[in-house]
């Protein structure tokens, strides 16, 4: 049996921590309210002079030596990113160029914080047309580098990170099962950056009228979420004939503890099958999910013949599904 499956595992997060009392001193909020509505307790934040690409490097790193992989024998580098070092050149080829992975074609995928959901889905794809492929799949965020520190409704959300995984072709019956994704654009105007683009292209007006930040109406995000998320799991289990009882974990994209509970509870998944570390990351995007398997494996929640689920929503909108057998 041949299956496209993940080689090695790596996350990094920045050193700094913002808590829940320090955001008490920058906005009218509270660790109650904050911990209550979101189930964040505190976020990695990077500091100014480190890009997205830095911490895309650190984990990618990790993930190349836990699948014994030379970054030389890469055939593609793919960012799944909503905050670049740049808009071009890519991030991707930032990382190739820093890793030296001087084979790999590399490119960004934006999905907001799907982007890792969709690169897997990629990634099956290229291996598939190519088994000899090796694929390094990177989602990485600096958020906080177009948060608005004055919208209590949205800062208190986000954080940095990045998680890497190396993906290939093995003889084994473990990897990818099955896959779902997901797209509607006609709710773009949910989750946005309005500023820096084609349309407004960067000016003291756009500076001024604060377009560079995210915009979120969270609290219409949040059904969508939970719906969207609970139906690619299911079609994801349902094209590869696993039964729901058989699911050992799921990995959803960490953008609020009670969407996480919800899916949990849709999916008639008990806690302990669901991974959460939301408290200690906050919503880092298309990082989070590869930061939160990363921990997984390394803390021993992952174990060889596990049926795990990623899950994730975002910007786009967009959402998706992958279940792997490990
Ligand atoms: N501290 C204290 N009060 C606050 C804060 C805060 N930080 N933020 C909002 N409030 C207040 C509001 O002003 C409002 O007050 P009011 O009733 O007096 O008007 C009240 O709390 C309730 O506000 P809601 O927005 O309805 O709160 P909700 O329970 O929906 O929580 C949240 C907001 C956390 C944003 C939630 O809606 C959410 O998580 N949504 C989903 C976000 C998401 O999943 N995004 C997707 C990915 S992001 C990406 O792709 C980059």
């Amino acid at each position: 049996m041949k299956r496209i499956a993940i080689l090695g595992t790596g996350s990094f997060a920045p050193e700094k921590i913002l808590t829940n009392a320090d955001l008490e001193k920058m906005v009218d909020t509270t660790d109650e309210w904050i911990t209550q509505r979101t189930g964040i307790k505190e976020r990695h934040i990077s500091d100014k002079d480190t890009p997205t690409s830095v911490l895309a490097v650190k984990a990618a790193e990790r993930a190349l030596a836990a699948a014994t992989v030379n970054a030389g024998d890469l055939d593609f580098i793919i960012c799944g990113t909503v905050t670049p070092d740049m808009i071009f050149p890519s991030m991707a080829c930032l990382v190739q160029a820093k890793l030296g992975a001087t084979k790999a074609v590399a490119f960004d995928i934006a999905a907001g914080c799907t982007g890792f959901i969709y690169g897997m889905e990629l990634a099956r794809s290229l291996i598939t047309a190519d088994p000899s492929r090796k694929v390094l799949l990177i989602g990485a965020e600096e958020l906080t580098k177009i948060t608005d520190w004055t919208d209590r409704s949205s800062c208190v959300l986000f954080g940095d990170g990045a998680g890497a995984v190396v993906l290939a072709q093995v003889d084994e019956d473990r990897g990818i099962l099955s896959t779902f994704l997901g797209a509607d654009g006609n709710l773009g105007d949910l989750i946005y950056q309005p500023g820096g683009g084609s349309l407004h292209p960067a000016s003291h007006e756009t500076v001024d009228g604060k377009m560079h930040v995210i915009k979120m109406a969270g609290n219409r995000v949040f059904p969508h979420a939970v719906r969207k998320m609970g139906e690619a799991a299911t079609r994801a289990l349902e094209a590869a004939g696993v039964p729901q009882d058989q699911l050992d974990l799921l990995i959803p994209h960490q953008a609020n503890f009670r969407i996480i509970d919800a899916i949990g509870r849709q999916l008639n998944l008990p806690m302990e099958k669901v991974y959460v570390n939301i408290d200690r990351y906050g919503n880092t995007s298309s990082a989070s999910i590869p930061i939160a398997l990363d921990e997984a494996v390394r803390n021993g929640r992952i174990t060889p013949g596990k049926h795990v689920m990623l899950v994730a929503f975002g910007a786009g909108l967009t959402w998706g599904a992958v279940l792997m057998r490990w």
